[in-house]
């Protein structure tokens, strides 16, 4: 063999070596997220990545950084737009910053009749055509995670709507949240939810809404006195993707990888709920909190202080969802 052909030969042989190694290493996929591991969304992103890696032989890696180790809520958004994260699991109420705020119309008060009814809505037209206005900001919707119903607390009992008056009542984003806050009295403070704990401790916000197993987890019951587990909203997560990344996968691995995500959505809203009655109980046991439950009477003063909410609504996310939603959940206002 001549050098000339001996060299070409070595380029090619190294061209082709620099592929196998290319092939051999694995996707890697970043998911964040902003609460525990030990919450129903935290276990179920761990259960994801187990499964995601064992379905595709390794050749997928799913690195999981909760608790806002990575990213801030505001900053996760911007992450999987840049692609410098492929997969988040954000409340239905972030997603106005990337201009779909439709989402919010789900943290409308009361407005799922327990498990079955917010199930129904999910699962059905209105929660397909969410994932669809989706597509059109470059993200994938993959599944609607469950975290069940929210509590709301202070360092005073809240049981009546007059009760909230003028109380600094921190939420994750959501103008519906804004609009039902507003209507009991209260001011509503958008705040990053990494950053709750310590506002709460230090009196910036005087209260704030969420479900057991985040004020578990985030130890919010122990800088708040009184919590009433009013279940006036429900909390939910949509799983999504970077759409340029996961549309880009190679064939069998995208098929693995959605097995993954069905596989992985079952068991975290299989868990959802017991975890939250455990974390509402290891929250009472704590001793370092009342947990009031509503009346029926108290339930219908709250009803009719947010009465208004459902029209003023309109303008926030849009009509035809919210007509679309009230009346799949079979409420007339
Ligand atoms: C919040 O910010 O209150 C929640 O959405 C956090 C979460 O992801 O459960």
């Amino acid at each position: 063999m001549k050098r000339r052909d001996a060299l070409a030969a070595m380029g090619a042989f190294a061209v082709a070596g620099s592929q196998q190694v290319q092939a051999q290493q694995p996707i890697t996929i970043k998911f964040s997220h902003v609460v525990a591991n030990d919450t129903p969304k935290g276990k179920g992103a761990l259960k994801f990545k187990e499964l995601a890696e064992k379905y595709t032989n390794g050749k997928v890696k799913v690195e999981v950084y909760p608790n806002s180790t990575l990213y801030k809520d505001k900053e996760e958004m911007d992450a999987l737009n840049s692609g410098s994260v492929q997969i988040l699991a954000p409340s239905t109420a972030k997603f106005r910053p990337i201009g779909v705020p439709e989402f919010e119309v789900m943290d409308l008060p009361y407005i799922f009749n327990g498990q079955e009814g917010y199930e129904k809505i999910v699962d059905g037209p209105i929660g397909k055509s969410l994932f669809k206005k989706l597509e059109t900001k470059g993200i994938t919707g993959l599944a609607y995670w469950d975290n069940g119903f929210h509590m709301v607390s202070a360092n005073k009992p809240l049981l009546m709507p007059a009760d909230f008056q003028g109380l600094k009542i921190r939420i994750s984003g959501s103008k519906i949240a804004d609009l039902y806050f507003r209507a009991l009295g209260a001011l509503p403070q958008i705040m990053a939810f990494s950053e709750v704990y310590q506002a709460l401790q230090t009196g910036v916000v005087d209260g704030c809404e969420n479900t057991p197993s985040n004020y578990y987890t985030q130890k919010f019951f122990e800088v708040q006195k009184h919590i009433t587990n009013s279940q006036h909203a429900h909390l939910q997560y949509a799983l999504i993707a970077n759409g340029k990344f996961w549309n880009g996968l190679p064939g069998p691995i995208r098929q693995q990888m959605d097995k993954a995500a069905k596989e992985a959505t079952d068991y975290s809203n299989s868990i959802a709920r017991q975890e939250n009655v455990d974390a509402l109980k290891a929250i009472k046991d704590s001793g370092k909190t009342t947990v009031h439950t509503l009346t029926p009477d108290q339930v219908k003063a709250w009803k009719a202080a947010f009465k208004p909410v459902y029209k003023e609504a309109e303008d926030r996310v849009g009509k035809k969802i919210v007509d679309d939603l009230l009346k799949s959940a079979g409420i007339s206002v």
